[in-house]
């Protein structure tokens, strides 16, 4: 069982690439932007808590969010790996997560931040649309429906974030430069960062990511993957596709 963390700048393609890595390694996603999203449309009290904050693009307090991460990893008992994205983004956060990981004697495999430079992101982030079902991700330049306004996946319609728009923009960028990138150092220190160049079009960041998690993918995944999914062994310099 796996657990990993996906760090990366609004933008920088978490939820693209744990979109398909869910699969590829059979891990749960838990996404802390997602399941606020989800509270929101719920309307329930954590929602109604939550809503100023990320619409403003600040970050929500630690004492809703980290609870609301912990119950989701807890409750899917010890069998499933967790790939987390978008948590934790402050130390107190990432220490909140050890202690509880701890409890249900799991622990964090590996850190993987997708590194991209700033401009990139507030162009992808002006031109992202996600569905309004399952808050699938797409993009009117890099990633387009079939349909247009219309989720491939599962028919519903698409929308645009209202953080995704003005001031909030410019805060949730400062406030990652600033404090989540902080979490590079606190990873490293226990040797689980990995660092990936996420400035590359989505299958190259893709298998990047699959190859420096190399070691922690199980054999049967490895089996089940297409040919040019499989990671190249560390010690060996096959070519990339
Ligand atoms: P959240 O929903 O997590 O937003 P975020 O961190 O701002 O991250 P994004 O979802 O914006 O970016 P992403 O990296 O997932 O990029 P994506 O794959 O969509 O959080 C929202 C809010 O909730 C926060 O602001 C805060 O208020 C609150 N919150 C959440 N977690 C919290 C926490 N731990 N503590 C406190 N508050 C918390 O891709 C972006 C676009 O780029 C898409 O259009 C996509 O198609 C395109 N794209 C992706 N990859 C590529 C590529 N390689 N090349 C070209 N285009 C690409
Ligand atoms: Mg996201």
């Amino acid at each position: 069982m796996n657990n990993i963390i996906l760090i990366g700048a609004q933008g920088s393609g978490k939820g693209t690439q744990a979109e398909k890595l869910k699969c590829a390694l059979g891990l749960r996603h838990i996404s802390s932007g997602d399941l606020f999203r989800k509270a929101f449309d719920e309307k329930t009290a954590l929602g109604l808590k939550a809503r100023g904050y990320v619409d403003r693009g600040e970050l929500v307090p630690d004492s809703l969010t980290v609870a609301m991460v912990l119950e989701h990893i807890e409750q899917l008992g010890r069998v499933q790996g967790v790939l987390l994205d978008g948590f934790p983004r402050t130390i107190v956060q990432a220490q909140a997560l050890d202690q509880g990981l701890q409890r249900s004697r799991r622990s964090i495999d590996k850190a993987v931040y997708l590194a991209v430079p700033r401009e990139e992101l507030r162009t992808r982030l002006s031109g992202r649309y996600i569905c309004r079902a399952n808050q699938h991700v797409y993009n009117i330049s890099t990633q387009r429906s079939k349909v247009s306004g219309i989720c491939d996946l599962d028919g519903s319609e698409l929308y645009q974030r209202t953080d995704d728009k003005g001031e909030a923009v410019n805060k949730r960028l400062n406030t990652f430069f600033s404090e989540t990138i902080q979490l590079l150092g606190y990873y490293e220190k226990q040797q689980k960062l990995i660092r990936v160049n996420g400035n590359q079009d989505i299958d190259s960041v893709y298998y990047d990511v699959l190859s420096s998690l190399h070691e922690e993918i199980p054999q049967e995944i490895v089996s089940s993957l297409q040919p040019w999914q499989i990671p190249a062994s560390p010690n060996t310099t096959q070519p990339r596709f």
